[in-house]
């Protein structure tokens, strides 16, 4: 209804109906209040206005029962407010185990957008209906921020490591995509579409976009998708492989089965090898040491895009243990 009337973007994520129930909720409360606050303004200056020019007021002393409610009440809708927030800021930053992935980088001035399929696309996104999609966002050079407000998402992309967010799309069509972040002259350039489309629809899509046997060559069959193959590749070329070779004696850790794994440090702290992790460990080796092993690895900064990271991260991913 608000949606129709143009006070409201369409609804048209899993996300929105709670979003907007808390967002009403809180119009309702700041409403209330607004008002009641108002009405007692006027209407105490007007029944205890100066009637005499010789009037004085009686001097007032505290109240227990009055300072106790106005304390409580506010304390009581306060946490009402905490709780629903946390519990929805919670649910949608935390993916569905069946999520697709689809990994974004900004930077000045365009969303460039990877799907774990392989298809690529810029300052568009097409999705299935119906399915949770799971975002990991980056940037190459400032802050910028991903906001589709048909989905009622909004999430930083910030350089230097990973955030994550997800919707599930219920309404077919086509969404405005903004940057929320201002990032410089052509901020307000930084637009785009996120085109929702039926599930069919949308692996036709995705098949067009790759090139004829990339997925046959880096073995669909076996799970492992083009963007994986891209990162074995790039592991090839930049002789990762020299040194983690899965073996014991070897200079690097084995790499095998290691994502999600809680890593033991020489620092002796424990760490989870999550994608920040593996960022991490390219670019900036020397940061977590694993426990047993000594700092050899070079740093890979500036010889890898934010692209061949993530490549590289999903062929991480994608190994299993041997
Ligand atoms: Cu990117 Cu504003």
């Amino acid at each position: 209804m608000l949606e129709r009337l143009g006070f409201l973007p369409a609804a048209a994520s899993t996300h929105a109906a709670r979003v907007d129930a808390l967002y009403f909720f809180l119009i309702a409360v700041s409403g209330f209040f607004a008002t009641l606050i108002a009405g007692l303004i006027v209407t105490f200056a007007y029944r205890y206005r100066r009637r005499a020019g010789s009037e004085t007021p009686q001097p007032i002393k505290g109240s227990l029962a009055l300072e106790l409610t106005w304390s409580i009440i506010p304390f009581g809708i306060a946490m009402v407010i905490f709780f629903w927030g946390a519990r929805l800021f919670v649910s949608v930053h935390t993916p569905p185990a069946n999520a697709l992935d689809v990994f974004v980088v900004g930077r000045q001035w365009m969303w460039k957008v990877q799907h774990i399929e392989g298809r690529r696309e810029i300052n568009e996104l097409h999705v299935p209906i119906g399915r949770p999609v799971k975002l990991t966002l980056t940037s190459e050079d400032v802050i910028h921020s991903f906001f589709v407000p048909a989905f009622r998402i909004k999430q930083d992309a910030v350089p230097g490591r990973y955030t994550q967010e997800w919707f599930e799309a219920t309404l077919p069509g086509t969404y405005h995509l903004f940057c929320a972040e201002y990032c410089g002259t052509e901020h307000s350039r930084m637009i785009g579409h996120i085109v929702v489309m039926d599930p069919a629809d949308y692996q036709a899509w995705l098949s067009e976009g790759v090139p004829a046997g990339a997925n046959a060559a880096s073995g669909a069959s076996t799970g492992v998708l083009a963007v994986a193959a891209s990162g074995e590749a790039l592991f090839q070329r930049l002789g990762c492989a020299t040194c983690h070779r899965g073996v014991s004696g070897a200079l690097g850790p084995a790499l095998g089965g290691l994502f999600g794994t809680r890593v033991k440090l020489q620092d002796g702290e424990t760490v989870v090898a999550d994608e920040d992790y593996l960022r991490e460990s390219i670019v900036n080796p020397q940061a977590k040491i694993v426990e047993g092993y000594q700092a050899l690895m070079p740093t890979f900064q500036g010889q890898v895009s934010e692209e061949d990271l993530m490549q590289l991260i999903t062929y991480i991913k994608a190994l299993r243990g041997s």
